[in-house]
């Protein structure tokens, strides 16, 4: 019997669009993605939805510091998450916005049926006000003395010195942090939901899988008193949805931000929000959560209460994580430890931090580390020196002795293969409970295993006396790489996809760990996996140090205006030779800097019959993997012009679907376009991967 195939909704929390992904998020994102690659791994169907938390005050006032409208700024922001995200192969399915069409027609649905159930009250709150912008200031926007321990200049909820929890009203001397202003105190009418009607749909909620043992005796102190009415409104200004019927009133960020999902989800369904909600209750449909241990209090209680509220199903499961610190310590601006993933991803290779953090992931919320020590040494003698040490090994040695033809694998490598087989379930286990640290080790005691394999039979000797026992032995290698291969592949896909290229196989399903590769020829090695390079790591840390920190780093692409709004591979510009293209509008240097461009050898281009433009080219990155870009040279470049020339490529333009393909990057050229197409040349001494300066 085939087994059942599950239907998953994922999502990850939805970061807010007021500041760039940073290497703490990134433990969530590639927790998740790993967690939803491992499952379309074995089969299942997967929805992974996420998008910006678009809505606050924050926000509203870091977009007018920026002298934009609230939409302009979270457009650049949204567009600038997504090519963080797409840098570590963070592949969602939807990555939207809070501030959605959908998501209003959502948050106003789910809202008039609490109100038209009697689950929203009103009362007056009294809190402080900025005189001077005229606004209610968020406690993060109140500064003063700590009316505990007298530190100066601490946050309205709580002091970082002392640690002590306290109203705003409680601190002595505030000030506004947006005018500096004294706040006065100011009653307004705000509405809440009171979230004792669910006490006994959220305990049982607590007795079912929805999280793990560890986080469920916490939440359950939660009950032991009674729980409190939920403020979700706030006043105008705000930056959000109107409450409908009311002047001057929103709902509170958080609570359209859960709702977000929905709307998340709509949008990948490209439907009208009922329709998400018709999915989102299909009785075979697994919800599950990715967030951060900060908060769960509004994925434990506040969501849960407003579904069941609104009649609809709570989620399966939250998978909560924990927190990331850096050489032991909380990221620091001043250590140069408060890495963006643009700035990580400037230095070191996105694949070795989702190999890191995934020997460091478990399934309990605690805190982890990263040590930059401990991260040199792991890439490079288990991703490295294990992992891909089998492959770079016994591949290149096929090639050269035995004419790249693999065999049979020699009878005494028989039982290490049957130990590689029946580890999967174990490290299938693994993967579903978030262990990936667990799955890791496993995975490199047998890729130990392996290497001794290959390192006893000494296959370089062997094939001098007995090319077929050499070959049995080199084979029996290449199928141990490719077994782990399959158990590596949702953590570093890029590394999976190379090895496929170069075992010339289909790509690698969690079923197949049982097939044997039938006896065929391999393709040219590709190089698999590169160490880190200490310099490197002390690069990134001293850039780090010195450049200012951005929350906002300026958009990675500017929408285009009518005059240059042309591209020489789907829209052949009306200059010809000789006439001036209008110039773009300047970009910063760190605009120029987010682009990614690399050294590529073209292993082979194929006519694509449907388009008069369009070539698929099949590039060698180096360490980066193998790519394949869809690119309109047709008109200009013969076939058999292109295989082994160097190239220059955009590496982290996100994977584009096209009609005939997806296109994973984009080669550079001159030119108008058509016949008149002239390939970037590079000096034959530059190496695929390379980066281009
Ligand atoms: O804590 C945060 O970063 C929030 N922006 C997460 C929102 S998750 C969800 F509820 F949308
Ligand atoms: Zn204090």
């Amino acid at each position: 019997m085939p087994h059942p195939k599950r239907k998953i909704l994922v999502t990850s929390a939805l970061p807010y669009a007021n500041g760039a992904i940073h290497i703490g998020h990134l433990v969530e994102y590639i927790q998740t993605d790993i967690w939803v690659r491992y499952q379309r791994l074995c089969g299942h169907q997967v929805v992974y939805v996420c998008g910006d938390d678009a809505h606050g005050t924050p926000i509203m006032l870091r977009a007018r510091k920026e002298g934009l409208s609230p939409e302009d700024f979270i457009g650049r922001m949204n567009l600038e998450h997504q090519r963080d995200f797409a840098r570590f192969d963070i592949a969602f399915d939807s990555y939207y916005s809070t501030h959605s069409t959908e998501n209003q027609a959502l948050c106003v649905h789910i809202y008039e049926i609490l109100r038209k159930n009697g689950h929203i009250v009103t009362r007056d709150v009294e809190q402080f006000f900025d005189p001077m912008e005229q606004i209610f200031l968020p406690d993060r926007f109140i500064r003063g003395t700590c009316p505990n321990c007298k530190a100066p200049d601490q946050y309205g909820d709580s002091c970082e010195i002392c640690g002590k929890h306290y109203q705003p009203t409680d601190l002595i001397n505030p000030r506004s942090a947006v005018s500096g202003a004294i706040p006065v105190r100011k009653t307004s009418r705000h509405f809440f939901l009171r979230l004792e009607h669910f006490r006994q749909q959220l305990q049982n909620l607590l007795q079912t899988r929805f999280v793990d043992e560890s986080v469920a005796n916490k939440l359950r102190e939660w009950f032991t008193t009674e729980l409190k009415d939920w403020d979700i409104s706030r006043d105008a200004p705000f930056f959000g949805f109107a409450i409908p019927d009311e002047a001057d009133k929103y709902f509170y960020n958080w609570l359209d931000a859960p709702i977000g999902y929905l709307a998340s989800l709509a949008h990948y369904l490209a439907a009208p929000a009922e329709d998400a909600i018709q999915f989102w209750q299909n009785d075979d449909l697994e919800v599950h959560h990715f967030i951060g241990k900060d908060i769960v209090y509004f994925h434990a209680l506040f969501w849960p209460a407003m579904l069941f509220g609104a009649g609809l199903r709570p989620p399966t499961k939250l998978a909560v994580h924990g927190h990331l610190t850096v050489n032991a310590e909380k990221m620091s601006k001043s250590r140069g430890t408060f890495i963006s993933a643009l700035q990580y991803a400037r230095y070191l290779d996105p694949q070795w931090l989702r190999y890191y953090f995934a020997t460091r992931l478990t399934t309990a919320p605690s805190d982890l580390d990263l040590s930059f020590e401990d991260f040199t040494a792991r890439v490079n003698s288990e991703l490295v020196g294990k992992l891909a040490n089998l492959i770079s090994r016994a591949a290149p040695m096929l090639n050269r002795l035995l004419n790249g033809e693999t065999g049979v694998p020699v009878v005494d490598a028989l039982p290490l293969l049957e130990q590689l087989r029946q580890a999967k379930p174990e490290i299938a286990q693994a993967f579903e409970e978030r262990n990936f640290a667990g799955a890791t080790r496993q995975i490199c005691s047998l890729a130990d295993k392996a290497n001794k394999f290959v390192e006893d039979n000494a296959p370089w000797v062997l094939v001098k006396t007995d090319a077929q026992a050499a070959r049995g032995v080199l084979t029996a290698a290449l199928e141990a790489g490719r077994i782990l291969t399959i158990y590596l592949k949702a953590i570093v896909p890029q590394f999976a996809r190379s090895v496929e290229q170069c075992l010339n196989i289909a790509p690698l399903e969690w079923q197949h760990i049982e097939d044997s590769m039938p006896a065929h020829k391999i393709n040219a090695f590709v190089h698999l996996a590169t160490r880190v390079d200490d310099k490197a790591v002390q690069s990134l840390i001293q850039e780090n140090m010195m450049s200012e920190p951005t929350a906002v780093t300026p958009p990675s692409v500017i929408p285009p205006t009518p005059s240059t709004a042309t591209s020489s591979s789907s829209n052949p510009s009306p200059a010809g030779p000789g006439s001036v293209e209008p110039l773009a509008p300047t970009c910063t240097i760190e605009q120029f800097a987010a682009v990614d461009l690399r050294v590529a050898r073209v292993i082979s281009a194929e006519d694509l019959p449907g388009s008069d433009k369009l070539l698929k080219l099949q590039l060698d990155a180096g360490a980066l993997g193998h790519r394949v870009v869809l690119a309109g040279i047709k008109k200009a470049i013969a076939l058999d012009q292109l295989p082994g020339r160097l190239v220059i490529f955009c590496a982290n333009l996100a994977p584009r679907k096209m009609k005939l393909g997806t296109s994973e990057g984009m080669v550079l050229a001159s030119g108008p376009g058509g016949t008149e197409v002239f390939l970037l040349s590079v000096d034959s001494r530059a190496t695929p991967g390379q980066r281009v300066h």
